[in-house]
């Protein structure tokens, strides 16, 4: 099976967390564009909250009813892919450079369920680049703050202003996304305290505690995981 014949199994799978009445946050990438495409089959009375506007295109494109996040107290239910699922269900998000407003989506939910193939699976969060989203005034300034703060945390490294078919990235609130290829991110409640205490940055792709459950895609079957068995799975 392909990794994207695993996300397709796992986006379905995900589909069946939803029922109607549901106020469900729809995540971003390739992984969750499974699940609006399975949850728009269901037909189900839901209202849903996206957390970028190629979501919000795709569900509204295929019927599901889309709804601002100002507009309801609590989401119900949120389902979204990552970039990288270590130990103890923390998470790098942001590889789609959505992960300000998934992040704000998330917090705004009772309830988050990650979803990915097996591949995104490690025992060490920072191979893949962590992606940290600053205010386009001052970057340069920012990212110097952000080199010195990683430095600080044991992590030399310098990040690198994300392009994409050779124009800069601008996110869906107008900021830019700088990659930082950390290598091994050993103490990530370290490194959230480090960015976050630096003006300019909006938010990272850190996600730590925000979920309790995740659907991992395997060659075996799709596998409905807790925190505990995010200890000992081995790389991939
Ligand atoms: C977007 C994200 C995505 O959830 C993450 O990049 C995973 O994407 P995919 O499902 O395409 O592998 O965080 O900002």
């Amino acid at each position: 099976m392909s990794d994207d014949d695993l996300k397709q199994a796992v986006g379905e799978t995900a589909a069946d967390l939803v029922q109607s009445d549901m106020i469900v946050g729809l995540g971003t990438g390739t992984t969750s564009a499974w699940l609006v495409r399975a949850l728009a089959e269901r037909r189900l009375d839901i209202r849903c909250v996206a957390t970028s506007t190629t979501t919000a295109t795709l569900a509204s494109e295929l019927g599901l009813l889309l709804v601002d996040i100002d507009d309801v107290r609590e989401i119900d239910l949120t389902i979204d892919g990552a970039d990288e699922i270590g130990p103890d269900l923390t998470l790098i998000k942001g590889g789609g450079a959505a992960l300000l407003r998934e992040k704000l989506v998330w917090e705004a939910s009772r309830r988050c369920v990650c979803i990915a193939d097996a591949s995104k699976v490690v025992t060490t969060l920072g191979a893949f680049p962590l992606p940290i989203e600053v205010v386009p005034f001052g970057h340069t300034t920012t990212v110097r703050r952000i080199t010195g703060g990683l430095a600080d945390c044991g992590i030399l490294t310098a990040p690198r202003l994300r392009q994409k078919d050779g124009a800069v990235v601008i996110t869906d609130s107008g900021n830019l996304i700088y990659d930082a290829h950390c290598g091994a991110i050993l103490d990530p409640a370290s490194v959230e305290a480090a960015l976050k205490s630096i003006t300019g940055v909006v938010e990272h792709g850190l996600f730590l505690g925000l979920t309790k459950e995740a659907l991992i895609g395997t060659a075996l079957g799709v596998e409905h995981l807790g925190p505990r068995d995010f200890k000992d799975l081995p790389n991939g």
